[in-house]
């Protein structure tokens, strides 16, 4: 069986999985010639050149298997009758590391103080703090339920959206009533038609003087310009690990406006998503030569 992976260390970890022919395919090279044999494709993180004429190419494929949490790229694309599984929980602790990481920065203004620090200059002054604060996680899913974990212990009070809602986690359509009391507003939601543009200048509007958004989702849910007239005023600041547009060119208004920290899209990039990455795709593949059913398949939007 064929199988296109993103690296050696994917082909290290299918050696002892009998009949399985590996092709690295990180994304960077032309397309490997054996396209019309693949039958499983599992993606690298980065984004693929041409997904849909790649797909279209792809007869014999059966499933795709993204390292990734989402799966915009993929989804729309997929024939009838092939499987797409995306990552859930492989980058899990990563990312929820990463949104504690950044909200403590904005609140503790790590960015300035470090700019000071360069200066040489000693620039004592109060700052915010997480402690009493209320944290709104947009997008419960396995990556907020981690975040939440890891909040627990830090003595905020954590309120809980999701697309559906059920007991303990409000619907999406509850956010306008829920924004004005929250002092931190973590997105993690998937980019789906819904979410995109969802944090819109109506939604910016609603949060409270001061309060930090934190967007760990994709850029696209963020109006940019929305975002960068409430930044701009100082009423607003924000942690954005993903923009719009992505990655984020030189000279954008975003990278100098204030209370605004970015990173280059790097929240689930560490070893812990590697090690987590290499176990699921083991898991799966030999779930897929057992002809068992596999986890994370993508039955709907996302
Ligand atoms: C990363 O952005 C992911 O979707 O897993």
């Amino acid at each position: 069986m064929k199988i296109w992976v993103p690296s050696d260390a994917v082909v290290e970890v299918l050696s002892d999985l009998p009949g399985l022919e590996c092709t690295v395919y990180d994304g960077t090279t032309a397309l490997p010639g054996d396209v019309a044999d693949v039958e499983v494709w599992v993606p690298p993180l980065i984004t693929v050149p041409d997904v849909p004429g790649t797909l279209a190419r792809m007869s014999a494929l059966r499933l795709v298997q993204t390292v990734s949490a989402g799966v915009e790229q993929y989804r729309p694309h997929i024939p009838p009758g092939v499987v797409l599984c995306n990552a859930r929980g492989v980058h899990d602790a990563g990312t929820a590391e990463w949104a504690v990481g950044a909200m403590i920065a904005v609140l503790r203004e790590f960015p300035g103080f470090v700019d000071a620090q360069r200066d040489g200059e000693w620039t004592y002054h109060r700052t915010g703090v997480l402690a009493d604060s209320t944290v709104l996680i947009v997008g419960h899913g396995s990556i907020g339920a981690a975040l939440e974990r890891r909040l627990d212990g830090f003595e905020v009070d954590v309120v809980r959206v999701a697309r559906t809602a059920r007991d303990g986690v409000h619907g999406l359509d509850e956010l306008p009533a829920l924004l004005p009391a929250a002092d931190v507003v973590v997105l993690l939601v998937p980019a789906t038609a819904d979410t995109a543009g969802m944090v819109d200048a109506a939604f910016l509007a609603r949060m409270k003087d001061g309060a930090v958004l934190v967007n760990a989702a994709r850029g696209g849910v963020v109006d940019t310009e929305a975002l960068l007239a409430e930044v701009k005023t100082g009423r607003l600041r924000a942690a954005l690990d993903v923009t719009d547009p992505e990655p984020l060119p030189a000279g954008h208004p975003l990278w100098s406006a204030p209370g605004v920290l970015i990173t280059p899209h790097i929240a689930g990039s560490t070893p812990a998503s590697a090690r987590r990455t290499l176990r699921l795709i083991r898991a799966q593949l030999g779930r897929h030569l057992a002809g068992e059913s596999l986890d994370n398949v993508i039955t709907d939007s996302y």
